[in-house]
């Protein structure tokens, strides 16, 4: 073995970057899609570990922006493309490139990295927090809504995919904007998102494309014929509703495609208001499982950007042991309605002790203070301090993101 070094990728860099990522994740279609794949994933933005000349980990990102509370906006790494070549593991290569990268953005002044974790034992070591849970679901043919729900009696119609593509992209930003944890969109990313990977389809067709007027689902049907009779899956890759009525009119489509048994949706929201639609509330089978991993990079100007839905003044003490930038007592106070929020280096004394996960792991509102001070993981050093802050982060809905990276 020669040599470990650590440096950015160069652009001709590109198809060494591939290799590496194919090979980690044991994925060949990712080869197969390179070309596509060129237009999303940039190598000057990714981070390499080379053994001599030789290329054997690398990190990448995309950079976008991510709703958070308020709803606002806020500038995010969203990491991706992490992996270390087979034989070279557990030499440190990761946590060389996480060093490498956070640095990185750190000096960028970036507030906030987001991933997704393909084992959940990995980021935490890095302060990377669980922010948000996905409920994989799936909701048997024909399952009734409540007499109450209120459908919107317009249209669902299957369109091509060129004209799909207009419509979705059209459709998507203005509600991207209200929900926390969904991201802005690249040319380059929409052309992944709807992408057709040769081989990565895992027995799906290549996707299709229902549009109300306020609305849009993309899924992907996976056939199947049993001695039974058929018993077809769609599989939902994206839903989008400008309004409840919408929302209730694209899943009533998708509810009731003839040949079909079962309506799979894997990125869920935790508390996806389907669920409450249902008249039987038990037809829907729901697993839930952790969604984005947030990393607050620069913790001032991350807590800065959301918004608050309770007034407060808290003194956080926090522990960062891989960004020591991070660590220290920091005094958040919102405004008077609770909303707008100022963030400041302070010597007086911590009235909430956490580490830099917990706080990230509450950042979306995806889980609560009080809730993580139950588990031992936040500590309160003055009386009335957790309600107060848990309170101040608690938001109305579950964070979630449906888009893979
Ligand atoms: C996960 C992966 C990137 C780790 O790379 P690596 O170079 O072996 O990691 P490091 O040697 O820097 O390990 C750093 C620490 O993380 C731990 N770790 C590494 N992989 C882990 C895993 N899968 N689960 C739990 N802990 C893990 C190591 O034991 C080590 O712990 P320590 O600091 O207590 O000694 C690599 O195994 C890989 O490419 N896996 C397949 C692709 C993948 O899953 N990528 C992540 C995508 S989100």
């Amino acid at each position: 073995m020669g040599e470990l070094s650590t440096r950015r990728l160069r652009t001709d860099e590109q198809g060494d970057f591939f290799d590496v990522f194919a090979a980690a994740f044991l994925d060949d279609s990712l080869e197969a899609a390179r070309e596509v794949c060129s237009s999303t994933f940039r190598a000057e933005l990714a981070h390499g570990v080379f053994d001599g000349d030789e290329l054997i980990g690398c990190a990448g990102r995309f950079d976008q922006e991510i709703t958070v509370p308020g709803p606002a906006q806020c500038p995010l790494a969203a990491v991706t493309a992490v992996g270390v070549k087979p034989g070279h593991r557990r030499r440190g290569v990761l946590t060389a490139l996480m060093r490498a990268q956070l640095d990185a953005l750190h000096d960028g002044g970036v507030p906030v990295a987001a991933l997704y974790a393909s084992e959940a034992g990995i980021y935490g070591r890095f302060g990377y927090g669980l922010a948000s849970f996905e409920s994989h679901l799936a909701v048997p043919r024909g399952a009734a809504f409540l007499s109450t729900v209120d459908v919107d009696g317009r249209p669902v119609r299957e369109v091509g995919r060129e004209r799909a593509v207009e419509v979705v992209r059209a459709r998507y930003p203005a509600v991207a904007e209200t929900r926390t944890g969904w991201l802005s969109r690249s040319d380059g990313s929409w052309e992944a998102r709807v992408l057709d990977w040769p081989n990565a389809h895992g027995g799906h067709s290549a996707p299709r494309f229902a549009v109300h007027p306020d609305g849009y689902a993309i899924y992907r049907p996976k056939r199947k014929w049993t001695a039974r009779g058929p018993a077809h899956e769609l599989h939902v890759a994206e839903l989008v509703a400008a309004t409840p009525q919408a929302y209730a009119a694209l899943w009533r489509y998708l509810l009731d495609v003839d040949l079909v048994s079962e309506v799979h949706w894997r990125k869920a929201a935790l508390d996806e208001p389907v669920l409450g639609m249902l008249a039987n509330p038990r037809a829907a089978d729901r697993r839930v499982v952790d969604g984005l991993w947030v990393r607050l990079i620069n913790l001032d100007r991350a807590l800065m950007a959301r918004r608050y839905s309770a007034p407060a003044d808290v003194v956080l003490d926090v522990t960062d042991r891989f960004c020591p930038w991070n660590q220290g007592r920091w005094r958040l106070r919102t405004d008077a309605a609770g909303s707008a929020a100022t963030v400041t280096r302070t010597e007086e004394t911590g009235h909430l002790s956490l580490d830099v996960t917990d706080l990230a792991a509450a950042y979306l509102g995806g889980s609560t203070l009080a809730g993580l001070a139950r588990s031992g993981r936040v500590v309160e050093h003055e009386p009335g301090a957790l309600v107060t802050a848990s309170r101040a982060f608690a938001t109305d809905c579950a964070p979630h993101c449906q888009e893979g990276f």
